[in-house]
């Protein structure tokens, strides 16, 4: 099948490669003519394991291309994935202008029978806007479906290619068969449904997964009061088929370009339908709250903070990853400056990111995670990157002025700390908050 993917962020750039690598002609397409020439040369613009050998094969293999012609990309393909951003305005509501400026170049170089499909995360009823938009510019027959994106950051390729369902949300018989086909290769579980209630799958199942982080951080945090052990908690609750294993792992909250967005949007869906979404609400409230316990415990150790240089480990908003979109380092680091600390951070791939986000003031970016934790009055670790965990606390121990530790991620397990003189302050674990 002949592809045409506009938008190379994660879910666009990901999904063209993985579409090509199944053995479809793809042309992925962005505005960004920099990125563009960047991908041309071979380089990847994020970090994501594994992304890089996949886009050399298939370039090789004649497969996969990159352009800033839409309108020729568009012509030469059978179906169109709309994979922009929907970044937040203001009200949290989503910013759809992307969307509308790529549905009318869609319009425009309409030239036949196509399937447009959405992968970005768009509010119920976006897709039919969507249909109208490129009406208005084409006579041409045409399709549309919401195929909503399932992938995270860090595994992006491996769920691409292996997810748990591929959700088709389409009123044509003509676009579900096509669809069907080119996912099939991809799991036994194609959920074909219609429109509104695929694009509601995606908010619905992002909120749930927020939720279950939220919960459990609570949990945490009550467990801390009564002497009992997160880790245990959520082990015990996994069995449970209903409730299941994952996403009950206690920290410093949830971040990334994902969550945060998508809760604040379902909220403010539902509210244009005078829908109070009070659970959502209370999810980003404690959210929000999670960050600061970080904080609590430095200060519950070290008195006031000014004139303390902390260390800390991780900005990125998960393991695996470059982004630090919505990062809890933000908030914390933010958060130690207003108390007049000095901050000197590591995190080895993210560092860059950050500082073009947040700057230099008062914060020095170190290449070691030795240099940041070097006689620092306290160490905080807010990602947890393996090259963390397989550090020796004894070691760690030295490097540090005072051998405090907030692990805001639970890296490390009480055994690991015998023989250390460290104080270790963790999540939700009974002697070590
Ligand atoms: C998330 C969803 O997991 C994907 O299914 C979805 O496609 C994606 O958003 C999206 O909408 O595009 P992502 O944001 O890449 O993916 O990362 P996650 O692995 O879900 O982690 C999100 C945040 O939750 C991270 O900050 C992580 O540290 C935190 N988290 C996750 C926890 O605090 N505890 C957990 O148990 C799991």
């Amino acid at each position: 099948m002949r592809i045409t993917v506009i938008g190379t962020g994660y879910v666009g750039l990901v999904s063209g490669v993985c579409f090509a690598e199944l053995g479809n002609r793809v042309i992925c397409v962005d505005k960004m003519e920099a990125k563009i020439d960047q991908l041309n040369r071979g380089e990847v613009p994020i970090y994501e394991p594994g992304l890089q050998p996949l886009i050399s094969a298939n370039r090789e293999a004649g497969r996969l291309s990159f352009t800033t012609d839409l309108r020729a990309s568009v012509e030469a393909s059978e179906l169109v994935i709309i994979a922009v951003g929907t970044p937040s305005l203001p009200n949290g509501q989503a910013n759809l202008s992307y969307i509308e400026q790529a549905a009318a170049e869609i319009g425009q170089a309409m030239n036949g029978y196509k399937i447009i499909v959405t992968k970005s995360t768009v509010p119920v009823g976006t897709n039919e806007r969507i249909r109208d938009m490129i009406r208005q510019h084409t006579e041409e027959v045409f399709d549309i479906a919401s195929v909503p994106e399932f992938l995270r950051e860090g595994t992006a390729v491996s769920d691409t290619l292996n997810p748990d369902r591929v959700v088709i949300g389409t009123d044509s018989a003509r676009a579900a068969e096509c669809l069907v086909e080119l996912h099939s290769r991809l799991t036994d579980h194609l959920i074909v449904t219609d429109i509104r209630s695929a694009e509601m799958i995606k908010y619905a199942s992002n909120a749930f997964l927020a939720t279950k982080i939220s919960f459990i951080n609570e949990i945490a945090n009550i467990c801390e009061k009564v002497g009992a052990d997160v880790t245990k908690v959520a082990y015990g609750m996994g069995f449970d088929k209903r409730i299941g294993s994952s996403f009950l792992k206690a920290g410093i909250g949830y971040g990334g370009s994902c969550f945060p967005k998508d809760t604040q949007a379902l909220i403010q869906i539902a509210g244009q339908m005078d829908y109070d979404f009070k659970l959502l609400k209370s999810v980003v409230d404690v959210n929000r709250e999670q960050r600061y316990n970080v904080i609590r415990k430095l200060e519950g150790l070290l008195g006031n903070l000014a004139g303390t240089t902390i260390g800390i480990w991780g900005l990125a908003f998960k393991p695996e990853t470059d982004d630090v979109r919505d990062a809890p380092a933000f908030e914390i680091i933010a958060e130690l400056h207003k108390r007049g600390a000095q901050v000197q951070a590591y995190d080895p791939v993210a560092a860059d990111n950050f500082r073009k986000e947040y700057g230099s003031d008062g914060i020095v970016y170190c290449s070691t995670a030795r240099e940041a934790a070097w006689q620092a009055d306290a160490l905080c670790i807010l990602t947890e990157w393996k090259e963390f965990q397989e550090l020796e606390p004894l070691e760690v121990e030295g490097w540090l002025k005072s051998p405090y530790l907030i692990d805001g991620r639970n890296i490390y397990e009480e055994e690991q700390l015998s023989g250390t003189n460290i104080v270790y302050y963790s999540v939700g674990r009974p002697g070590m908050n």
